[in-house]
């Protein structure tokens, strides 16, 4: 008998993020490409994690999550979005944004339902998709200028009833692209006649600059019913390797959401559960500074490029600043991320790997979550093109 393993997912490859990290450790190169910050956790978090360690925190957690940050969480929840949600039904801590986003794709999805994504695209979402038996559907975001938006024509015309799921980021990695209450009331509009849930990726809530608010699925009466919101504490606290995350969705979806995280994950991990609910008692607004905080990185880097053959807008939301570099060249944009990052040691990411058709803008996107002096060199380089 010959034993063969057929792939759930020919199509998937490494990351783009491995992969362009990886190269840059090769070559020496300064690493923008990867979203994760070159800062530490506050230390008055990180001291509560070695208390918890220190005291018996170190048994599983209930199955939601812990129900002191779980309270925290509703109270944020209420405090920013308007939205009374209950601790102990509509709350669940999850093992990153990632898990919350697979298993609320693997409770939803069934063989034959169609889910809709917009390009660029996170790309944890169409492998979860696939397993789960879905077929995706892109729709490209439409570039205004140099915004990203829903391309409403394009979105109403690939709905149907077949629809299952609608998944949509904002704010938006990689464009920075953010929604307006005005967008929030057309999605409901355009999803109204028809049934289907969203799934709502909102881990840079905190991170909107030029003084507007995140606009978050939760704050809107008619599309929370339908809405899993997920987030993560990773972008929030500079703490991406610790992956925890949470679900906000109704009762009834939370039910569905928990029966797959149960045995996706079943619980995270205790010590930092109650560190995080420690941390956000003390100190409940702490994220407000973070817009700010990265607003500043998002002006180092674009003043630093002002004279540089790139064309720069200033992103919107993020830690994420594309550069149009139209004027410099007009290699394919993976091609390109590769050549620069051995040539002049600068590793960045491309979109087309997150877009089914063919990208046609030459953009390449480049993480500022790093500290100054980073920032500056690799605005030097970048300089001499
Ligand atoms: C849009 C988006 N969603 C989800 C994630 C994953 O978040 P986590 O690390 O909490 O799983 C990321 C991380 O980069 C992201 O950029």
């Amino acid at each position: 008998m010959s034993l063969r393993l057929d792939s759930k997912l020919p199509d998937v490859g490494t990351t783009i993020f491995t992969v362009m990290s990886q190269l840059a450790a090769d070559c020496g190169a300064i690493n923008l490409s990867q979203g994760f910050p070159s800062f530490d956790p506050p230390e008055a978090l990180v001291e509560r994690i070695e208390f918890h360690l220190r005291n018996g925190a170190n048994q599983y957690a209930p199955m939601p999550g812990v129900p002191a940050l779980r309270e925290q969480l509703a109270a944020k929840t209420s405090r920013l979005y308007g939205r009374n949600v209950d601790v102990d039904s509509e709350i669940t801590i999850c093992t990153g944004a990632t898990e919350g986003l697979f298993s609320t794709i693997q409770a939803v999805v069934r063989p034959g339902d169609e889910v809709i994504v917009f390009d660029p695209a996170y790309d944890s979402y169409e492998p979860a998709v696939t397993l789960a038996g879905g077929i995706t559907r892109h729709v490209a975001l439409a570039q205004q200028e140099d915004d990203f938006e829903i391309d409403w024509e394009a979105f109403e015309a690939a709905l149907n009833d077949k629809t299952r799921l609608v998944i949509v980021n904002f704010p938006h990695n990689p464009t920075g692209a953010i929604l307006s209450p005005a967008d929030v009331d057309r999605l409901a509009e355009s999803v109204r006649p028809y049934p289907t849930f969203l799934l709502s990726d909102e881990v840079y809530e905190h991170i909107v600059f030029d003084g507007v608010q995140h606009v978050s699925l939760l704050s809107h009466d008619e599309l929370w019913k339908r809405s899993f919101v997920v987030s993560s504490f990773g972008k929030t606290f500079h703490a991406t390797g610790w992956k925890v995350g949470y679900c906000v969705a109704p009762a009834a979806l939370t039910a569905e959401f928990r029966r797959v995280h149960q045995f996706t994950t079943f619980t995270v991990v205790t010590p930092i559960q109650h560190a995080l609910a420690d941390f956000l008692e003390d100190s409940p607004d702490i994220h407000l500074a973070l817009s700010e905080f990265y607003q500043q990185k998002r002006d180092l880097f674009c003043r630093l490029l002002e004279d540089s053959a790139f064309s720069v807008t200033p992103a919107r939301s993020t830690f994420f600043q594309l550069l149009d570099y139209s004027g410099i060249s007009d290699e394919d944009d993976t091609a390109l991320a590769d050549r620069w990052t051995r040539e002049i040691g600068v590793a960045s990411i491309p979109l087309s790997p997150f877009c089914a058709a063919p990208f046609e803008a030459k953009k390449l996107r480049f993480c500022f979550a790093k500290d100054d002096a980073t920032l500056t060199e690799a605005a030097e380089r970048l300089r001499t093109l």
